[in-house]
């Protein structure tokens, strides 16, 4: 009962080594600790697993280590580790995606179909989509067309999947669309609206605030993730993983507002690049094949967002702990 969890130490990973910890796996965390942001947050992230016997950490690259060594014993995979973020994908920064989203999800890929793996579950994302003709999106009936250079990277990573899928290592790919929740990267809207709210600089509204999202909450993110690994039947190749409460950013900023009892100093800016005008999910495939439900409602997740920011104020990262 081992897993191989790739971007361990990032958001949503941390959180989901600590779900597969806790279902009696033995986990084996990779991560590089890259600069995107604070690695000192991710190091924090890691505190509730320290001193853990089922869980152990391999530092470093995906491009740089022995990824078939790593995969050895044939373990389960999860492979979320990535460059994410869609702003800074554009100019100079772009070799960072193709690198930690191409050539990292390559090597995994090829080390788990020389090794004989069964199956790679992986994280790919709403960002595929674009701006959608068309709302709901579906994985049948949606065609990609990403609007970043990030989501180009991301779609690349279901083409690399379909390419080994082909070749007989059965592919998961899950479409996240925006996690969010206690240790979001604080690069994302809500961890920065928060920190506005709290003791931080204004939050900036890029365009008019009626950008929308379909708002997934990390337990539910994490939840669809263990059952695409646990599934013993034959998968399909992409799963949308939307939590179905969709909101516009003046909402959120509302929310965020009523939660801390006041409201969110905020500075207005033109619409960012890349920015897609809504996203929203038809996660039918998802509850019907995975039986996957979202149970957290934007209001009670955001509320433990909050309260998290709240405590990661008074006390930076060690309250990261107990998120
Ligand atoms: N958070 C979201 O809303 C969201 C939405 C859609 C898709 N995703 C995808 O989900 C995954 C996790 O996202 P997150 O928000 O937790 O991001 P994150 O940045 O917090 O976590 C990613 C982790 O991967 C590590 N990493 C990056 N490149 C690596 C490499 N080449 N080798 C080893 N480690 C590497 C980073 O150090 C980081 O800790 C990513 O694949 C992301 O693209 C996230």
């Amino acid at each position: 009962m081992r897993v191989v969890l790739t971007g361990c130490a990032g958001f949503i990973g941390s959180h989901l080594a600590e779900r597969l910890i806790a279902d009696g796996w033995h986990v084996t965390g990779v991560d590089a600790f890259t600069d995107y942001y604070d690695p000192a947050l991710k190091r924090a992230n890691l505190i509730p697993l320290a001193g853990e016997p089922r869980f152990d950490l391999v530092e470093g690259n995906l491009v740089d280590l022995d990824v078939p060594g790593l995969l050895a014993d044939r373990p389960a995979i999860i492979h979320l580790a990535a460059q994410a973020g869609v702003r800074a994908s554009f100019g100079e920064g772009f070799d960072r995606y193709v690198r930690d989203n191409v050539l990292a999800s390559q090597r995994m890929l090829e080390a788990a179909q020389a090794t004989g793996c069964r199956r790679v579950v992986y994280a790919s994302s709403s960002s595929v989509y674009g701006d959608a003709a068309a709302y709901p999106c579906s994985e049948a009936a949606t065609p990609r067309s990403p609007r970043s250079p990030y989501g180009v990277t991301k779609s690349m990573g279901e083409d690399l999947a379909a390419v080994y899928r082909a070749g007989g290592l059965e592919t998961v790919g899950l479409r996240y669309f925006t996690v969010y929740g206690p240790r979001q990267r604080p690069d994302m809207a809500m961890t920065r609206l928060c920190r506005a709210a709290l003791d931080g600089p204004a939050f900036p509204v890029m365009g008019d605030g009626s950008q929308s999202r379909d708002f997934t909450y990390v337990a539910d993110a994490v939840d669809a993730t263990v059952r695409a690994m646990y599934s013993d039947r034959q998968l399909p190749p992409v799963f949308n993983i939307g939590g179905g409460q969709e909101a516009t950013l003046g909402q959120v900023i509302d929310l965020v507002g009523s939660i801390a009892g006041h409201s969110v100093p905020l500075e207005w800016g033109p619409a960012q690049r890349g920015d897609v005008r809504r996203t929203g999910a038809d996660t039918s495939l998802a509850r019907t094949v995975l039986d996957w439900t979202p149970t957290t409602t934007l209001a009670e997740g955001l509320a433990a967002q909050y309260a998290w920011a709240a405590a990661a104020t008074r006390t930076p990262l060690a309250v990261r702990a107990s998120a």
